[in-house]
């Protein structure tokens, strides 16, 4: 029989759990921002992203999807509104906020590598915040930590590139070495700014399904930037579309079905021309 009583159940008491975390993992109500203090850049952005999801944000050039990562990792603070990345308004001055920064794994629109060092050295990069200032400096990495980066560089597929100079990759690899980077940080949240575009559809796909493996093996969040909406629908469990610093539309997938989630400001016509168009 079972028993629904209070005294037998083995629910976890709150005080022996380590930690609290949100499901929503990113909330943004009403956000604005702006880089002059007067043309705003973005508007009304509202958006909830749960955690474990894979998360794809697409537009024109211009619409403001690099600023929207960069209100998420505390690089820029909203004019109006509220962010909060698990519990934290991101804030690169905040303290509490800059542990929760190393744990997101952001790669900008250039991939912001070091250009004359080796593959193994970017990557050891992203285990920087665990490494004492004075370590870091002087470039001295524990053994575990290299050996986790060459761990990584295998799994994106660069275990025989690690000594090479970054700037002899192609682009293709420099994305794998960027990922890397992010990966070694071993991020709660993978923030990713186009770094398929420009590539050729087998490359773009080969990085995307390497971003898919490892956001299922480290239980990440991810939140990746596309110019293409297909390709956000196809590797995507939500599309946010950015026009003109609004969202006009998120769309997720839901079986063999394509869903509005914010339905009424755009007609399916025009759904379908956003679709075709790129
Ligand atoms: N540092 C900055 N200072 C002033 N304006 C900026 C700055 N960065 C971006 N902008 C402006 O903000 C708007 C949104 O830019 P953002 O980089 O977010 O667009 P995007 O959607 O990422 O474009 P793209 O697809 O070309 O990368 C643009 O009008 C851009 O000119
Ligand atoms: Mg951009």
């Amino acid at each position: 029989m079972i028993s629904l009583s209070r005294g037998n159940s083995h629910h976890q008491s709150f005080s022996s759990l380590s930690n609290i975390t949100t499901r929503t993992i990113i909330q943004m109500n009403d956000v604005w921002a702006s880089y002059d203090g007067k043309n705003y850049v973005l508007k009304e952005i509202t958006l909830s992203i749960i955690r474990g999801t894979n998360y794809a944000i697409v537009g024109p050039s211009g619409s403001g999807k690099s600023t929207l990562l960069r209100l998420i990792n505390g690089m820029m603070r909203p004019s109006k509104g509220q962010v909060k990345v698990d519990y934290e308004n991101p804030n690169t001055n905040n303290k509490q906020f800059k542990l929760a920064m190393a744990k997101i794994g952001y790669i900008p629109q250039n991939l912001g590598l070091v250009r004359n060092i080796t593959v193994l050295d970017n990557v050891l990069i992203g285990a920087l915040p665990r490494v004492g200032k004075f370590k870091s400096f002087f470039k001295i990495f524990p053994d575990n930590e290299t050996s986790e980066a060459e761990k990584i560089l295998k799994l994106v597929g660069l275990e025989d590139k690690a000594e090479r100079k970054t700037y002899m990759l192609s682009g293709g690899e420099k994305r794998r070495v960027a990922i890397a980077r992010a990966l070694m940080q071993k991020p709660v949240l993978l923030l990713a700014d186009e770094i398929v575009s420009e590539l050729d559809h087998v490359t773009a796909r080969e990085i995307m399904d390497l971003v898919v493996n490892a956001k299922r093996r480290f239980n990440l969040t991810a939140i990746m930037v596309h110019h293409d909406i297909k390709l956000g629908l196809e590797y995507a469990d939500r599309v946010a579309v950015i026009k003109e610093g609004q969202k006009i539309l998120e769309l997720g997938v839901e079986g063999d079905k394509i869903v509005d989630f914010q339905t009424g400001n755009i007609s399916q016509q025009e759904i379908m021309e956003l679709y075709s168009e790129s």
